[in-house]
Parts: structure tokens; C-alpha cells; sequence
């Protein structure tokens, strides 16, 4: 069995990007439908029924275009709302979480940072899994605060934006830390730069590519692999700056450019 249906993904803004990236590459067969709802950026500095409310409508707006899975691109979106989303709708969810697990079993150590939103860290989500490592591994949190702002605001690659970083990677660093946990999907992003700013040997985890297998797991379980014989469409909306999404998609130096195409659905107040 097979389906023609797109895959969903939505993020707070263009960090969920990073996780459609990994998707594409793993299942070029697939349709593609983003939302970035830049507009309402930052998510992690919302309450919880706030980013709940905007979940839905992001989930409808994929739903009404044919999205017959959904990857919540979005640390915050999936700590916060997905058990929520799961309950409301008959579609697979996936989620994204900072991965505390892997970094742990491998630290050497004993001691790993996750950089992340107030939003992620603060959920009872990150907590159940930091708690769960915690008699190993001691687990060093720190919010990245402004980053997700200043991507969002067309600065990647910025000395603004180096400078915020830096301040956020010299917290954890003054741990032993020998993993960095990226919690949220802006931050893939900024790994040249991360790479430029830290010293020693400390390992960078990306969850991009363990989130686009457990996708792939999802739709043959489901029977949803793409059966339209079509070369697949990827569609990108944003709610916000769209040249900031199309300039990060250009970056990915995809096969498949020509099959991308893009809609604004910024509404001045
Ligand atoms: N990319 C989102 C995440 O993974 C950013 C959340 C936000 O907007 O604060 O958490």
C-alpha cells in the first residue's frame, strides 16, 4: 500500500529546516509541505497553552494540504504539545527532543551541556529524561537566549550574533563537557560557528538525522510511502520573512531546488 500525500513539518520559524533537510536527503521520493510560522517566533518564551493554540492551527493549515504524517520540527513545540496532538488527530506524529540519551551513554566524562529554549527546558518532558540520566551523568542546561531571535531576524553569520553564542557556549564550557546536545532545530544552524568557538574535544549532537530515520521507520509502518509517480513538490510557507527561509534552503545546496517553491503568508497588522 501507498499514499500520495505529503509529509508535514512545522517549526516555530526556519530552524525546523534543518530537520527537513535530513528528511529530504534520506526520502527524496517524498512531498514536502513547511510551515514556518516566523511570525509567532519565539515559541520559547510562550506558555504552554499558547504554543498549543498555535500547534493546532499550524497541524490544520498541513492537514488542509494534504499532509498525511507531520514531523514537528520544533524541541519546544514537541515538549510542550505533542501529546496533545497526538490525542487530537488520527495522523502519525513525530517529535523532536534534545538528545540527552545518546550524548550521555557515550560521555566519557560524565558531564554533557544541551544549549536549548526556556520553553524545552523548563518542560516536564526534558526533565523526565534529564532525571532519568542524572545518577550517571551530570546534565548542564543552558537557554540560548536571542539566538532563535536573531536567526529568525536574517542575522545567521552575524558578529551579533557570534557574540551572543559565545556567551552561551563560555557557561557550559566551564563544565567538563564533552558532548553538546543542540535542544532546539535553530541551532543546527550555527554549527560553524559553534565549532569555532569551543576548544577541546567536545562533540556536537545534531538530532537531524536520527529524527529523518525514525521518519522513514514511520511511514513504511504505516504504509505511507509516496506512490505519485510525479517528481515530488516541496512547498515552503512562512508566515514571516520568507527571504530568510529561502536564503537558509539555498544553503542546503539541494538536487531538488527546482522542485521547491515558496508563498508568504505574512498579513501586516
Ligand atoms: N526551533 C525551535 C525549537 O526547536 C525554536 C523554538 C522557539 O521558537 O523558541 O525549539
Amino acid at each position: 500500500m501507498s499514499n500520495s500525500g505529503t509529509i508535514g513539518f512545522f517549526d516555530s520559524g526556519v530552524g525546523g529546516l534543518t530537520i527537513w533537510n535530513e528528511v529530504n536527503k534520506l526520502l527524496p521520493l517524498e512531498n514536502t509541505i513547511y510551515l514556518a510560522d516566523s511570525i509567532n517566533a519565539p515559541y520559547g518564551e510562550k506558555n504552554q497553552e499558547e504554543i498549543l493554540k498555535l500547534c493546532i492551527q499550524n497541524v490544520d493549515f498541513l492537514i488542509e494540504r494534504n499532509a498525511k504524517m507531520i514531523v514537528v520540527a520544533c524541541n519546544t513545540a514537541t515538549t510542550q504539545a505533542i501529546d496533545k496532538l497526538r490525542d487530537l488527530y488520527a495522523i502519525p506524529f513525530i517529535g523532536i527532543e534534545p538528545a540527552i540519551k545518546p550524548a550521555a551513554l557515550k560521555s566519557k566524562t560524565k558531564c554533557i551541556g544541551v544549549l536549548a529554549t526556556n520553553g524545552t527546558i523548563e518542560s516536564v518532558h526534558f526533565n523526565r529524561t534529564k532525571e532519568h540520566f542524572s545518577n550517571d551523568v551530570k546534565v548542564v542546561t543552558q537557554v540560548g537566549e536571542g539566538l532563535v531571535r536573531a536567526i529568525e531576524g536574517g542575522l545567521l553569520n552575524s558578529l551579533e550574533l557570534n557574540g551572543i553564542l559565545k556567551e552561551h557556549l563560555e557557561i557550559l564550557c566551564k563544565e567538563p563537557i564533552d558532548h553538546l546536545v543542540l535542544g532546539c532545530t535553530h541551532y543546527p544552524l550555527l554549527i560553524p560557528m559553534i565549532e569555532k568557538n569551543i576548544e577541546g574535544n567536545i562533540s556536537i549532537v545534531d538530532p537531524g538525522p536520527s529524527v529523518a530515520k525514525q521518519t522513514e521507520r514511520v511511514i513504511n509502518a504505516n504504509y505511507l510511502t509516496n506512490s505519485d509517480p510525479e517528481l515530488p513538490a516541496h512547498k515552503m510557507y512562512s508566515t514571516g520573512r520568507i527571504d530568510v527561509l529561502k536564503s537558509i534552503v539555498e544553503s542546503f545546496s539541494l538536487s531538488t531546488a527546482n522542485q521547491v517553491s515558496y508563498s508568504s503568508l505574512y498579513q501586516p497588522e
